[in-house]
């Protein structure tokens, strides 16, 4: 990575003020899923340990500039203040009078954290009056919100036009892994899409096709792959509008491209509908595939085996249903037994597959970015990157 970090400035003593992605679940007011605010813990300790004053920011869910309480930071500053082992100050705004005084006051090592930026319409549409607001709160601004990179809006663009602006410990990671993937892969380099459809990907099969190896595709959007190359796939979920774009992928792809052989099919869109496998030539009328079939993972761990780079996007089916799980969570597991290769998984639905697959450990980088790691295997600059000063 060519972003100056953290490392490279002197933050004794400065008021720092990190924009982090803590865009996380919550239910009672509780934090249900905290990976996103443990993989900033690095960057958090080491500002505090440096004697740094810490001013966090982030936005969470999709409040439209307006407040709502069900949507307030503070249940993570409690998690968070939990985690660090002290207090971490919860601040009513994210800019004005009251904000700027207790950002003035904090000591060094001290942690506020800002409520919602989102609460302000300006936050989305990134207006510069607004990031200069949020500016005033600091000598530095540090980007370690990776999941929010690809939105240019104040917080995680606009604000970094007024203070010097360097990237935290998680955004170098993540942008470590995955340039590393797409620009000087370990070969034989491997990606595996999933997920429903075609159409939010072909930006991502496009640019990775000219990169990978063989490009394994399951899930929805493997059907109309699949229907492109004249399989009738009955009930399943099939994108009619995009069946041309699919053919012209196929033949961009001819030699990488690799689909579904057979596949496990329902007789209607239920946790408990019939199932059979059977193979792509022969979906039964009224029937739909909801996942990848026995010979499918094979076929596809067969692929995988001696891969040194894999990228893996989508789950293979609904594996929220048990009964239609298996392709996805075998798919997990193959990459979890690749010995001596990268394995790196972006995605809000593939990453809790890896969870629930109870593998996740033994895959080399799980991303904390969905729509920024698909924009960033898609090829395209991350808005909160590009504003980092470089190295
Ligand atoms: C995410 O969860 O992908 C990020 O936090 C970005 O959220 P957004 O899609 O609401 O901008």
């Amino acid at each position: 990575m060519n972003k100056k970090t953290v490392r490279d400035i002197d933050v004794r003593g400065k008021r720092v003020l990190v924009r982090v992605d803590f865009n996380v679940p919550l239910a009672d007011g509780k934090v249900t899923d905290d990976t996103r605010i443990r993989a900033a813990l690095p960057t958090i300790q080491y500002l505090i340990d440096q004697g740094a004053k810490v001013i966090l920011m982030s936005h969470l869910g999709r409040p439209k500039g307006q407040v709502k309480p069900e949507l307030s930071l503070k249940p993570v500053a409690e998690h968070l203040s939990q985690l660090l082992g002290k207090p971490v100050k919860m601040a009513p705004d994210c800019v004005g009078p009251e904000v700027e005084a207790m950002a003035a006051e904090l000591q060094p090592g001290d942690v506020l954290l800002l409520e919602n930026t989102r609460f302000h319409p300006e936050e989305r549409k990134n207006d510069p009056a607004f990031a200069q607001q949020l500016a005033k709160l600091g000598d530095i601004y540090v980007n370690d919100a990776f999941g929010s990179a690809h939105r240019a809006h104040a917080s995680t663009e606009g604000v970094a036009h007024y203070l010097p602006a360097v990237a935290g410990f998680l955004m170098e990671k993540e942008l470590n892994f995955l340039g590393k993937a797409l620009e000087a892969p370990e070969r034989p380099f491997i990606a595996i899409l999933g997920g429903a459809k075609i159409s939010d990907k072909i930006g991502v099969i496009q640019n990775l096709l000219g990169k990978v190896d063989a490009l394994l595709i399951g899930g929805g959007m493997a059907n109309t792959f699949l229907q492109a190359q004249g399989y009738d796939m009955a009930e399943s979920l099939v994108e009619e509008d995009s069946l041309d774009t699919a053919k012209q992928l196929l033949q961009e792809g001819e030699g990488k491209i690799v689909l579904p052989v057979d596949l496990v099919v329902a007789d209607a869109f239920d946790a408990n509908a019939n199932r059979k496998v059977v193979p792509v030539d022969e979906v039964p009328a009224g029937w739909r595939a909801l996942d990848i079939g026995p010979a499918t993972i094979a076929h596809f761990t067969n692929r995988l085996s001696g891969a040194k780079t894999v990228v893996w996007n989508g789950p293979m089916g609904v594996f929220e249903f048990p009964a239609f799980a298996e392709g996805t969570f075998a798919i997990a597991r193959a990459l979890a037994e690749l010995e001596d290769a990268v394995t790196i998984i972006g995605g809000g639905d593939s990453v809790a597959a890896v969870k629930q697959s109870g593998v996740a450990d033994k895959i080399t980088h799980i991303s904390t970015g969905g729509g920024a790691s698909l924009e960033f295997l898609e090829g395209k600059t991350l808005p909160g990157v590009a504003v980092l000063q470089d190295k």
